[in-house]
């Protein structure tokens, strides 16, 4: 067999990946570098690869074998229904996020809905609801010039117009506005969590990841800040990590918020908690 067949390069690359999806990953990083997908690889897999090509991949290839993540190594991920580039500046989405994007498609907000995403990043969830809801006018701030960037690259290429992008630190960045809607997926690692050491986080932004108060400070911040910048019986949607379900729904009781409900994800993990805010 040719060193530089379809089947080759992807077998001596899976076998260099620690990965569960290690042959997933090679195709996905051969597929960009040769322009096919998955399935022609599986009907083509004796196909000879031009050197060019398989000295392309080879170094992907060494990139992911390093623990780089495939997402920024292809520039890319989807998302609920869209393609977002992604760059070592934003978080990479996850699917556990499409869960808030679904939970909030189902509340009834009525007409002429004005929605802010904080923290936006790629601009996953503040596009997913764009594309969904274009009568609904978002907003979707980063406290990230760079990520920023990201996202209105991908609300330019996903012909998005509905929303505007504000840099800045949380509540600061927003219009002065009230909204029927809040929405934040914000930093909830406590910094020295070992995960922070495994997988594809050793590559994401601190600033993405981590809080102070053991993960706490950005989600009670914003739990704080958002009774003033909601309508009446508006509502709060936040994601957290799995163990900080109780935690969030105990600080929205305490702060006066109603209708507090967590959901789980995939996974059978806590994952988002909503609160309505019924104003004076
Ligand atoms: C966990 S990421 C979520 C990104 C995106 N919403 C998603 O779900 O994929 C948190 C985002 O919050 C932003 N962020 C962190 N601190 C912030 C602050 N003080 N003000 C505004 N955004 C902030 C980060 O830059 C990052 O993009």
């Amino acid at each position: 067999m040719s060193a530089r067949t379809v089947k080759s390069l992807l077998a001596d690359a899976a076998a260099m990946f620690d990965s569960d999806s290690a042959l997933l990953d090679a195709q996905l990083l051969l597929g960009k570098i040769i322009g096919k997908d998955r399935s022609w690889m599986y009907a083509h897999d004796d196909a000879d690869v031009t050197e060019t090509q398989a000295a392309a991949f080879r170094l992907l290839a060494e990139r992911r074998s390093a623990g780089e993540p495939v997402a920024y190594l292809l520039g890319s991920r989807g998302f609920w229904r869209q393609h977002l580039d992604v760059s070592p500046s934003v978080l990479i989405p996850r699917p556990e996020t499409e869960l808030l994007v679904e939970l909030v498609l189902q509340l009834e907000l009525g007409l002429g809905v004005q929605v802010a995403d904080l923290g936006t990043g790629s601009g996953a969830i503040a596009l997913a609801l764009a594309s969904e809801k274009p009568d609904w006018q978002i907003f979707a701030t980063d406290i990230s010039k760079a990520a920023l960037e990201v996202a209105q690259g991908n609300a330019r290429k996903l012909g998005l117009d509905n929303v505007c992008f504000c840099e800045g630190d949380w509540f600061a960045a927003l219009p002065s506005l009230k909204f029927n809607l809040i929405v934040s997926n914000p930093p909830y690692i406590a910094a020295g969590d070992p995960h922070l050491a495994r997988g594809d986080v050793r590559f994401e932004p601190a600033g993405a990841l981590i809080a102070g108060d053991e993960g706490m400070a950005d989600l009670v911040h914003i739990a704080e800040q958002a009774r003033l910048f909601l309508k009446s019986r508006g509502w709060l949607v936040m994601e957290h990590g799995f163990d900080q379900g109780r935690e969030v729904r105990n600080l929205l009781e305490t702060m006066g918020y109603s209708k507090i409900s967590t959901h789980f994800d995939h996974n059978a993990k806590e994952r988002v908690t909503m609160g309505a805010w019924h104003a004076g």
